[in-house]
């Protein structure tokens, strides 16, 4: 057994990109292809965000333990793997997204043991871990910022981004904060600004510095080593600025209304060719580390930009997060015309990904509605690529209103009105029609949905229509159907509102149609497939039937020729 494997062997796999004993040669590129699948590409990722998935402890806020006890939830639904947001020490200014500790846990989760004991069931459930690493900002907290603040001369002075103020006074230069004002604070004692790309508490580390990067590399072997299975890398575009601090251009297209650091364009701040070294040395760590370990970036860029962070020899993300989806118009020819640019822009060998909701952005069913949230449940599992769901989403659930005493994120509460507040999709879990939707026993610390006595996971557990059924039935058939799970793509000529295409793995095909709109699509199936099965269909009635020559309003369909 290689060093660092937990004691609880991960799950099988059904084969191996990497062999585990051997350090990658750098001399040769990954491909992918040549190779048998990682559980990675099969595999489903399931999104967690702690504070609000289960609360075993009754204080109102998500733990360890309460992941899991609801493990087989997971298990049921058919994922492969779950990324936790932060778990550790944190004032909670961001959420967790401002670490004070990179190696502990949030006593409000729990202990290291609770992890372990998590590690350890997901494993023997054949479940993955991933952790969310934040290598671009610590806390204000963390003892290296309390130390960097301390005096200019301290030794971690230089872990983290200061610079005088500007000649006639003020910032250094015109860096706006992600959450709105300036990027830079003023340090009164040492009469310095500091650099934070996000929250004042959120001070950006220097990975210029040696030291830095050893610092934040040892923290992934320490999860490593605790048997983790990877990990989703936060806001990675943001690791390096300008070493010239140059001024950042203005946005033309920037509107009132929009989030206020759209005024800029981040040339200077974002998306800089240093962080290509250092993703290959994360990367480097867990290829050594063995076991098929998976690193995800969080990077929001165009496609052409998004692509480079595969790595010049697919030596980077393996995964680097393709949020594309969840900002596209709902419309057929949007979708079509995106689908078709990610697979073009995909360098050979590397494998696509989609991501249809996160704890950032607003919810699916509420983007779309239920209905459409449905057909978005079938594209997302029968695209090629690696689908990552968010939790909450498989039950439908929709962002919750929240009132402006009951705001928590600091972004509304920096920019308020704007609609750029995070709490709506961040609401408990709905587990049961019990209180609190059976996430708490206590009042949570975000309000529960005033629909949970219906859309809950209890329920939709007991309703072969319910969204909960679907999804059991799609991860089922993916598992099932290589095409779909590792299948290649190609795009079927159908008009707007549908949307339609063909995944093929050897002599299996199978494909998929979906009518984007509330509209009957009168012979709207193209007449070759008309005689065809189908597999799975939004609407249970049909699935098993023959497909015929119409599509449902609000219908999407699996089909095969057998
Ligand atoms: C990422 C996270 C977000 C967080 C930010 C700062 O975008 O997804 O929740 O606020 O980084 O860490």
């Amino acid at each position: 057994m290689p060093s660092g494997m937990p004691s609880s062997a991960p799950p099988p796999s059904p084969g191996k990109a990497l062999n585990p004993e051997q350090p990658l040669n750098p001399e040769q590129p990954l491909n992918l292809e040549q190779q048998s699948p990682a559980w990675w590409q099969s595999g489903v990722i399931y999104q967690i965000y702690p504070l609000s998935f289960a609360d075993s402890n009754g204080d109102g806020i998500g733990d360890l333990a309460g992941i899991r006890a609801r493990l087989g939830h997971l298990a049921a639904l058919g994922v492969d793997a779950v990324w936790i947001s932060p778990i550790y020490p944190s004032p909670m200014a961001d959420f967790g997204y401002d670490v004070c500790d990179y190696c502990a846990v949030d006593p409000r989760f729990g202990t290291l043991d609770d992890f372990a004991a998590l590690v350890a069931e997901a494993h023997a459930r054949g479940l993955r871990v991933l952790l969310d690493f934040i290598p671009n900002h610590s806390s204000d907290q963390h003892p290296w910022f309390v130390e960097a603040r301390s005096s200019r001369q301290n030794p971690k002075r230089d872990w983290y981004l200061w610079h005088d103020a500007a000649p006639g006074g003020g910032p250094p230069n015109n860096w706006l904060s992600e959450f709105g004002g300036p990027a830079w604070h003023w340090d009164e004692a040492t009469g310095q600004y500091y650099l934070h790309s996000f929250l004042k508490e959120q001070p950006d580390l220097n990975w210029r510095n040696p030291e830095v990067r050893r610092a934040m590399l040892a923290v992934l072997s320490f999860w490593l080593e605790l048997g983790v299975d990877g990990f989703r890398v936060d806001a990675i575009h943001h690791l390096f600025k300008d070493s010239e601090w140059r001024d950042n251009p203005r946005n033309p297209e920037y509107r009132p209304g929009m989030a206020p650091r759209r005024q800029l364009l981040r040339r200077y701040t974002t998306d800089l060719p240093e962080i290509h070294d250092a993703v290959r040395e994360m990367r480097g760590l867990l290829d050594r580390q063995g076991g098929e370990r998976l690193l995800i970036g969080e990077a929001h860029l165009p496609f052409a930009r998004l692509v480079a962070y595969y790595g010049e020899r697919l030596d980077g993300f393996h995964l680097p997060f393709n949020f594309h989806l969840i900002g596209a118009a709902w419309e057929a020819g949007a979708l079509q015309a995106l689908i078709t640019q990610y697979e073009a822009a995909l360098p050979a060998g590397a494998w696509p990904n989609w991501v249809l909701g996160n704890h950032d952005r607003s919810r699916i069913a509420s983007r779309i509605g239920a209905a459409q949230a449905r057909v978005a449940a079938l594209l997302l599992c029968t695209l090629r690529g690696t689908p990552t769901l968010y939790y909450g989403d498989e039950i439908g659930m929709r962002d919750v209103p929240i009132r402006p005493d009951q705001v928590h994120d600091p972004f509304e509460k920096n920019v308020p009105g704007l609609g750029l507040g995070r709490d709506p999709e961040r609401t408990p879990m709905q587990w049961s029609a019990q209180a609190h939707a059976g996430f708490s026993s206590a009042p949570p610390w975000l309000p529960v949905a005033s629909d949970y006595a219906q859309v809950n996971v209890e329920r939709q557990e007991q309703d072969p229509s319910s969204l909960l059924a679907l999804y059991r039935a799609l991860l089922a058939l993916r598992r099932k159907e290589t095409a779909l799970s590792l299948g290649s793509y190609a795009a079927l000529d159908v008009k707007a509102p549908l949307l339609g295409y063909l995944r093929t793995h050897g002599q299996r095909r199978i494909g998929v149609l979906l009518n984007t709109s509330a509209a009957l699509q009168r012979r709207g199936v193209p007449s070759a497939f008309r005689r065809e099965r189908v597999l799975l269909s939004t609407h249970v009635g049909r699935s098993g039937g023959a497909l015929g020559a119409d599509l449902l309003p609000d219908e999407a369909v699996a089909f095969s020729p057998t």
